[in-house]
């Protein structure tokens, strides 16, 4: 029996343990075919079947019906900080970004390289990115509004997302796609890298509102169109087979086991409930983030010295809970309970934090 630790690590992150024995179970055959999936062709029926099944299950979580394009593309969220201008800029209309933390800052700056006509509509590095920004205007002139739906490094998260009339939101979803249901129409693009809440690393999900891809100048290298993906349904090239087989085996954990995107929320709600609930109680452990820009995926918390974090990592590790360190860029602790994470696991690390507490508080 393999030892296992509550991973609370931020990404590459917990997933579900019953795909991970599925995975294993099935790594050396996948499906009759004395090949592992690793093997298999990317254009072999058991590769596509695997691959419609994640798109049709992305569909109907998310409730996307016929008006969205679902795409695996390599390369990260990060490569989308580049490609949403590239493709979704139209003539004379500027981009509007909300920075909320490090990624909004990544996105924002690679808009910039592209000499995009860029505005910051607002922010929150004022007070150190630990709020949500709450009015800010909205021009109806855009080409779309930019956001960040949960900031995996500051633990805020947008619990409403603005409202931007006919502009399109662009959305970096990487770290809460699939915890929570969503209206879709307003999104022109959601991007989120596999690895917290889908898989493993090694692609990142797409999904891109028909009607943006007319704005896809025709001068782009293939490689960088979103219509080279919507096109070929993923298959313009070798896909990340593994990581997409892996996401397909995720999504349908949450829609039969779980039971879909509204159970999930109530999960990721009472998860967060007990730990926030108990930091706020303890007169011990300070959260980060204001609390209605809380995030529901990622905790950042700090205890009264550096020494005391340094000396609660350490025994928080040798108690099997792993993954508790802030971001190198701010420090302090951070729990990220994404969707794998269950509530006796929360409960778990609650118990830990109090015991530490009685002992050095
Ligand atoms: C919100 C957010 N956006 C983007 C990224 C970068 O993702 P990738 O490493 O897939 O480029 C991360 C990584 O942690 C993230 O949390």
């Amino acid at each position: 029996m393999a030892k296992r630790i509550v991973n609370f690590n931020p990404g590459p992150a917990a997933l579900p343990l019953s795909v991970l024995e599925q995975i294993r179970d099935e790594f050396l055959d996948y499906r009759g075919t004395g090949m592992s999936i690793i093997e298999i062709s990317h254009r072999s029926k058991q590769f596509e079947e695997t691959l419609n099944g994640a798109v049709q299950r992305t569909k109907r979580l998310l409730d996307l019906g016929d008006d969205f394009h679902v795409a695996f593309i390599q390369g990260g969220a990060s490569l989308h900080f580049s490609m949403a201008p590239m493709n979704l800029a139209l003539e004379g209309k500027p981009l509007d970004y909300i920075n909320t933390g490090t990624w909004s800052t990544k996105a924002i700056k690679e808009a910039k390289i592209l000499s995009k006509d860029v505005r910051v509509i607002a922010s929150s590095e004022e007070k150190d990115f630990s709020y949500i920004p709450k009015s800010f205007p909205v021009d109806g002139n855009a080409s779309y509004l930019h956001i960040t739906s949960n900031n995996t490094i500051k633990g805020t998260q947008w619990a409403d997302f603005p409202k931007a009339g006919q502009v399109p939101l662009a959305c970096d979803m990487s770290s809460d796609i699939m915890s929570r249901p969503f209206d879709p129409k307003p999104f022109g693009l959601i991007y989120a890298g596999a690895q917290k809440n889908l898989g493993p690393a090694g692609s990142a999900m797409v999904i891109i509102r028909k009607d943006m891809l007319d704005r896809v100048p025709a001068n782009l290298p293939s490689m960088l169109k979103y219509t080279t993906f919507t096109k070929e349904n993923s298959l313009y090239n070798t896909p990340a087979c593994f990581v997409i087989y892996t996401i397909n085996l995720v999504l349908r954990w949450l829609e039969e086991t779980v039971g879909g995107l509204r159970n999930m929320e109530k999960i990721n709600r009472e998860k967060a409930d007990i730990l926030y609930g108990f930091i706020d109680r303890s007169g011990f452990y300070r959260g980060t983030a204001e609390k209605d820009s809380r995030s529901l995926m990622n905790v950042t918390f700090r205890l009264p010295s550096e020494e005391l974090e340094k000396k609660f990592l350490a025994e928080a590790s040798n108690a099997g809970l792993g993954g508790l360190k802030g971001h190198r860029s701010v420090g302090g602790c951070r729990a990220s309970i994404y969707n794998a994470i269950g509530v006796d696991e929360v409960r778990k690390l609650v118990d830990f934090m109090a015991d530490f507490q009685k002992k050095e508080g």
